[in-house]
């Protein structure tokens, strides 16, 4: 059993990474499907704490070096699936100016270098028992019980009114909708809100054979409209009325063919800060250019003088004080799936 346990806990901390990082990869049904694995495999580990418990005690005793390394990886779980469960539940969404979902992320991240030293300091050599099929049976039971502990927790949020169960498919809160000056203002990692002059500011729209910068001014002048759902990674989610321009409006058609070197394949846009996304071509008449929020100006914190509104994804597509547009031949996934800025 000690084997197992160490076995089940590997593969279930594997998955819950991953599903986290698939859930914030969607804004639609995806991100629930991922969560409903993701809140399972959570629960599973917390299930194996009985059996867990008597091997870390064991090894504790013995004191190998780097045991209190372990504790400290131990806390780190401890924090993540509590912070978890906090914002799942809506208990608590916040401690000081960290959401939640902020410190259960944190949390599992700085768990990473922990976790890699734990199995290799403490490695278990596989042998064929572990495919064994009481083995199997074992894991079986222990997907079932988490899964059932899910759906009571789903249950127990709803009948007893928690905050969570107002949540969204992602497990966003709702905040300040249709209320642009409630709108928080986030970013992602190290952004920071850039001040920028709107007389000197031009947005530069590169295309396969063109380049047209446009002025503020020029920009104000369309107004195309989008009621669109901002959804943080944070744990919130806002639907505001954006105003703008939509993106395709902005590529004039070619006079010429293109020139040789390949097909236009994506949308590369780039924020003064150097922060910058790649969306697939045909995204171009959903991208909204927005220079309002509710009918006014944006505000620098939400992006002045002009941000992307990428209805459907999730708040790190919205990239705030964009510069540069570029249609390139280089295909939409040449990136990083998440940002690392
Ligand atoms: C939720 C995840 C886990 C937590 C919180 C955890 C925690 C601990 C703690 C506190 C100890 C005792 C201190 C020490 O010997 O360093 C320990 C020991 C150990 N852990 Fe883990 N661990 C986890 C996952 C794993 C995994 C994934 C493996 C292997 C793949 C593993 C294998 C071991 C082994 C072999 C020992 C040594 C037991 C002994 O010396 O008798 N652990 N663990
Ligand atoms: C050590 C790794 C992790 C563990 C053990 C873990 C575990 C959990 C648990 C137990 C919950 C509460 C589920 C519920 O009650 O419905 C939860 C929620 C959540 N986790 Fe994790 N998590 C981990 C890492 C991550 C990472 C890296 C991400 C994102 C990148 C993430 C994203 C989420 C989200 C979005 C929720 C909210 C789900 C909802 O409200 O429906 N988690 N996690």
């Amino acid at each position: 059993m000690k084997r197992w346990t160490n076995l089940a806990l590997f593969v279930l901390l594997g998955l819950a990474f991953t599903t986290g990082w698939v859930a914030f990869f969607y804004s639609t049904a995806p991100s629930r499907a991922s969560l409903i694995v993701h809140a399972v495999s959570g629960y599973a580990i917390v299930a194996l704490t009985p059996w867990k418990a008597v091997i870390a005690t064991h090894g504790i005793q013995r004191r190998r070096p780097g045991w209190w390394a372990s504790l400290v990886f131990t806390a780190l779980v401890i924090t993540s699936v509590l912070a978890g469960i906090l914002h799942s539940t809506g208990l608590l969404l916040g401690i000081g100016s960290f959401s939640a979902m902020e410190i259960h992320v944190a949390a599992a991240l700085a768990a990473i270098p922990f976790v890699a030293w734990h199995v290799i300091a403490r490695r278990i050599p596989m042998r064929a028992v572990d495919l064994s099929r009481r083995s199997l049976l074992r894991a079986g039971t222990l997907a079932a019980g988490a899964g059932l502990t899910y759906g009571a927790g789903e249950v127990a949020v709803r009948l007893l009114s928690l905050p969570g169960s107002t949540r969204r498919l992602t497990g966003s809160y709702e905040y300040g909708s249709l209320q642009p000056s409630q709108l928080p203002v986030t970013q992602w990692l190290f952004d920071s809100v850039p001040s920028i002059d709107p007389a000197t500011w031009r947005l530069a729209v590169r295309t396969a054979n063109a380049v047209r910068e446009w002025t503020y001014a020029e920009l104000l002048a369309f107004d195309d409209r989008v009621q669109a759902t901002l959804d943080c990674t944070g744990g919130f989610y806002s639907t505001q009325d954006w105003s703008g321009v939509w993106l395709s409006e902005l590529l004039t058609p070619h006079p010429n063919p293109p020139p040789q070197g390949g097909r236009e394949m994506s949308i590369y846009v780039r924020s003064l800060t150097g922060y910058d996304r790649r969306f697939a071509i045909e995204e171009a008449g959903r991208l909204l250019i927005a220079t309002r929020l509710g009918g006014m100006p944006l505000d620098p914190g939400h992006g002045f003088p002009v941000r992307i509104v990428a209805p459907d994804r999730r708040g790190y597509w919205w990239v705030k004080w964009v510069t540069a547009i570029r249609i390139d031949t280089l295909p939409s996934w040449w990136q990083l799936p998440f940002p690392v800025q």
